[in-house]
């Protein structure tokens, strides 16, 4: 037996996207329905990056969920650059005239399931088997299993925020698609410690034995990163050996400030340039990682995917409002046209600030000529404050 729903929309994937999408849509009466492979607890443990841009923050407002973010985010004003023991101050505010707020993206993803738990959301988790089809037609499906039974979810058209490794994507034509990527030679070990941040804005460091990153999460919780080996694991770092290296890399002056403590959660993240074109097939449209992938040097993912997500709801709205089909034909365009200048600057900046164990000498003395000039030029520093701040957008 085979279990029927029908929607307007259907969204795969209730990371922070999908989610936002599904609120957007909600709130212009457009009827939705997410599925997940997860269910909301593994979701909403899951640890990513705490910066946004104020577009995201603005982005957040206007889907009612800003409040939380704005009574606990941290407003920063600049963050810093250090290389080999030198540190440089990129005041964003007297850059560029915007801020950006340190909120944890965990912390957003549980403020929407909040959002649309209260507003009566449509939801499926644990859902498995998932498979796309008639995605050329005016009636796409989508496939699942729930809970035992066989479901099938009729729709105008689906939204694939199901992330990279996620199922749209691979349900579009392997000769439609053109794969543009890059992989780096390392990872990212993160951990969270219950402690004060060792500086109250971020500081992005390349040490010659690899990158640092301070980050925080609130007053008394931090946030922090180091450049590791892809091929570590996290049982290769307990905390005593992380603190050792991590307060090498940062340096004496603020390694003598810095309180270390357990850590309440370590993983390792890879690093890669992922962008796949074009966004959208028949009535399938990509959005967020199942697009493409930035490096997370900038903290760039989920600004990103908040920036799909606004040009595709409008689309939609446009298209359920007066049937005007003109923003969900260009989305692809209008979306990409802003991933590329985003995955320059995550690209950039991690070219900037890691130790890269295949660079030739040339490239190392590239490295230091690019810090030494954005050091000394307002220009060089005002277009990193522009990009780190967030692009216009549409
Ligand atoms: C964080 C992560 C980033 O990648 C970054 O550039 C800044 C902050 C974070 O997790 O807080």
């Amino acid at each position: 037996m085979t279990i029927h729903h029908a929607t307007s929309v259907c969204i795969v994937g209730s990371g922070p996207a999908g989610l936002l999408l599904s609120q957007l849509l909600a709130q212009a009466g457009i009827d939705n329905i997410v599925i997940d492979r997860k269910d909301r607890a593994y979701i909403e443990a899951r640890v990513r990056a705490g910066i946004l841009e104020q577009g995201t923050v603005e982005t957040f407002a206007q889907a009612g969920v800003s409040d939380r973010l704005e009574r606990e985010g941290i407003v920063h004003h600049g963050l810093d650059l250090a290389f080999e023991g030198t540190s440089h101050h990129i005041n964003i505010k007297a850059l560029t005239g915007q801020t950006v707020l340190a909120y944890g993206q965990t912390e957003v993803t549980k403020d929407l399931f909040a959002k649309r738990t209260d507003q009566g959301g449509r939801f499926f988790f644990n859902v498995e088997n998932v498979v796309l089809t008639a995605l050329k037609s005016d009636r796409p499906v989508v496939a699942f299993r729930h809970a035992g039974t066989d479901v099938e979810i009729t729709c105008d058209y689906i939204a694939g925020c199901d992330g990279f490794h996620g199922v749209a994507r691979q349900s579009i034509p392997a000769d439609v698609l053109k794969i543009y990527e890059r992989v780096y030679p390392f990872g990212w070990l993160g951990i969270l410690t219950e402690r004060p941040p060792v500086s109250m804005e971020c500081v992005y460091t390349n040490h010659p034995r690899g990158f640092s990153l301070c980050s925080m999460r609130s007053a008394t919780r931090s946030r922090y990163y180091i450049q590791c080996d892809t091929n570590d694991n996290v049982a290769d770092w307990p905390d005593e050996r992380f603190w050792k290296e991590f307060a090498i890399r940062i340096g004496p002056d603020l390694a003598s400030n810095l309180k270390t403590g357990p850590s309440f959660e370590k993983s390792i993240a890879p690093l890669r340039s992922f962008v796949a074109e074009p966004m959208r097939y028949g009535n399938l449209f990509l959005a967020g990682d199942a697009a493409h992938i930035v490096p997370p040097t900038g903290a760039k993912g989920l600004n990103l995917a908040v920036a799909d997500i606004r040009i595709l709801a409008r689309g939609l709205e446009k298209r359920y409002a007066n049937n005007n089909t003109h923003f969900i034909d260009t989305y692809s365009q209008t979306a990409l046209a802003r991933v590329w200048k985003v995955e320059r600057f995550s690209w950039y900046l991690s070219n900037l600030m890691h130790q890269f164990p295949n660079h030739s000498p040339f490239e190392k003395k590239m490295q230091r000529a690019e810090f030494d000039y954005v050091m000394q030029s307002e220009a060089a520093s005002r277009s990193i404050a522009e990009n780190y701040v967030g692009l216009p957008l549409d």
